[in-house]
């Protein structure tokens, strides 16, 4: 059985990594880290877990070796650390995005700060399995996507790999409360959050870097323009994309693109009925599972694609990625701990 261990467990994405490895039969968890809880029980911030686990937080310093360590701090603290915790474990799986950017002057110019590590960039892979399986196998150091690139490129990626649209593409996200993390800010207290529907980011989503440099590779002069909306919602992202289809793409093109990339993924499922109110990705019914839901219409009017693509941002999003990049590490089945189905209603 392989040992791993959170650094930053205490979070909202690193508890999610708990819950989820908990009864995960291929590891075993070792050391959870907190610098405000250390020495108090892991159900005091995750009570969801109670009764399920006697792990007790320990500070970061306290850090052992374990054989795969997944690193859940906020933007910007893992590269100041990466050196060191590299000599802790054989393999690193980071959720934040200090290292999703394989050049230093592009997540400089985007996330507006130095990168302290660029020597270790190139040594990390991008997390998402559906496009890297092969290289997060062999890999020591993986970068989990954030949750807006991710759905988006999940949703983009069959499209441009086929050449069904043009470049440029505009996507309109829709954001949940837990995207911010744990940590309360002025924004997120409740009687300003509560009820919104707030223009969070109209123009220059950092996220855009990661889906330009993952599906440029596809598709000559991309342009990708966001924004982001917060809701009130706790979880859950929903983006709706507008694209431009090339000439003479039928609706058939689409889905032989969709299928042909995704008919054997298991955690992608092309959703498109034609009755019912659930015809559409929701993120809704993804809530702790980890799914992406994408549809799509074309739309001959305006000729315009669109396409509509949901996930829950803790789970595929973020920590389910990262178990799914683990699974792979380990060599057993992709879905290991990672089956649930959803809830409905919810
Ligand atoms: N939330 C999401 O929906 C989401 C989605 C995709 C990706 N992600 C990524 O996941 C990462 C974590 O996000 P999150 O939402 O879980 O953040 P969070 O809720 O704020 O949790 C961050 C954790 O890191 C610990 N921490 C903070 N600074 C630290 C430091 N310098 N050294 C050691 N521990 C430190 C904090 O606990 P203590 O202060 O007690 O140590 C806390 O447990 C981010 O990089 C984010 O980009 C999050």
């Amino acid at each position: 059985m392989k040992t791993i261990s959170i650094l930053g467990a205490s979070g909202y994405a690193g508890g999610e990594i708990l819950r989820i490895l908990i009864n995960h039969p291929g590891v075993k968890i070792k050391q959870v880290t907190s610098r405000q809880f250390a020495g108090q029980s892991v159900s005091l911030v995750h009570p969801n877990l109670r009764k399920l686990t006697d792990l007790i937080f320990i500070h970061p310093d306290q850090l052992e070796s374990c054989d795969v360590l997944f690193v859940a701090l906020p933007n910007g603290a893992s590269m100041d650390l990466m050196t060191g915790l590299s000599k802790k474990a054989k393999k690193i799986i980071d959720l934040g995005a200090d290292f999703r950017l394989h050049k230093s002057h592009v997540f400089e110019s985007w996330y507006k700060k130095k990168h302290t590590s660029p020597d270790l960039l190139n040594k990390f892979v991008y997390g998402i399995a559906e496009l890297h399986r092969k290289e997060i196998a062999k890999s020591s150091f993986i970068a989990c996507a954030g949750c807006e690139a991710t759905v988006s490129i999940l949703a983009l990626y069959p499209l441009v790999k086929h050449h069904l649209i043009e470049p440029n593409i505009i996507i309109d996200a829709k954001m949940s409360s837990s995207q911010a993390g744990i940590k309360p800010t002025f924004s997120s207290h409740h009687p300003e959050r509560a009820g919104s529907v707030r223009s969070y980011m109209p123009t220059g989503h950092r996220h855009t870097a990661e889906i330009i440099q993952e599906l440029s590779p596809f598709i000559k002069n991309i342009s990708v323009a966001i924004s982001a909306t917060a809701l009130d919602m706790v979880r859950g992202l929903l983006v709706t994309i507008h694209t431009v289809p090339k000439k003479n793409i039928t609706e058939k093109d689409v889905w032989k693109a969709y299928r042909s990339e995704y008919e054997d993924e298991q955690f992608i499922r092309i959703v498109k009925e034609l009755q019912g109110i659930y015809r559409y990705p929701e993120p809704k019914l993804l809530q702790g599972t980890n799914f992406c839901d994408i549809g799509f219409e074309m739309d001959t009017k305006t000729n315009r694609l669109v396409v509509i693509a949901a996930i829950d941002n803790l789970v595929k999003g973020t920590a389910g990625q990262a178990v799914q990049a683990l699974n792979i590490i380990l060599g057993i089945p992709e879905k290991t701990g990672l089956e649930f189905p959803g809830l409905h209603p919810i």
